[in-house]
């Protein structure tokens, strides 16, 4: 039997949205299965491999383990909605040049943490940037090159 459906008026990516959702939904089903957003990427879905992870109110969340009834009044913004944040394209950009996206699946999960660490450490050691990603899993490129991407992003940006 179908989940009956609610509707919900979020506000995602600085624009409100009105969605019907399952009751229950977890904000990564509301964006994937009735928004068809899918920047935010479906892994464990248990909170541990951290790809579906968005900011809500500016804070870095789990969207896997995030109820769409509590997002209610607040703001949710996912990695395709941040284009123009100079410091999430400048991460962007050296994360494809470091060779940091391979298969692609954990990017926007790492780049949403990555973003986080340069607002609260501009030019963070590489174990800050290793701690700091310690809850993004990536199965392609032994994180080595995903820690030069976010170290040479803040030289550039403290420049
Ligand atoms: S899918 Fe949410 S943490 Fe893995
Ligand atoms: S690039 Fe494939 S999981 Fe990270």
């Amino acid at each position: 039997m179908m989940a009956k459906k609610v509707l919900h008026s979020l506000t995602l990516n600085g624009e409100q949205v009105d969605v019907a959702t399952p009751s229950g939904a977890t904000l990564l089903e509301t964006l994937r299965e009735d928004l068809r957003v899918l920047s935010s990427k479906r892994g464990c879905n248990q909170g541990v491999c951290g790809a579906c992870t968005l900011l809500v109110d500016g804070k870095p969340v789990r969207a896997c383990l995030t109820l769409t009834a509590r997002c209610e009044g607040h703001e949710i913004q996912t990695v395709d909605g941040m284009g123009e944040d100079h410091v999430m394209a400048t991460l962007q950009r050296h994360m494809v040049e470091s060779g940091g996206v391979q298969c692609g699946f954990c990017t926007g999960g790492v780049l949403i943490s990555a973003r986080e660490l340069l607002a609260e450490d501009p030019m963070p050691s590489r174990e800050a940037v290793k701690t700091a990603l310690s809850g993004n899993v990536c199965r392609c490129t032994g994180y080595r090159t995903i820690v030069d991407a976010v170290v040479g992003a803040a030289e550039e940006l403290a420049q």
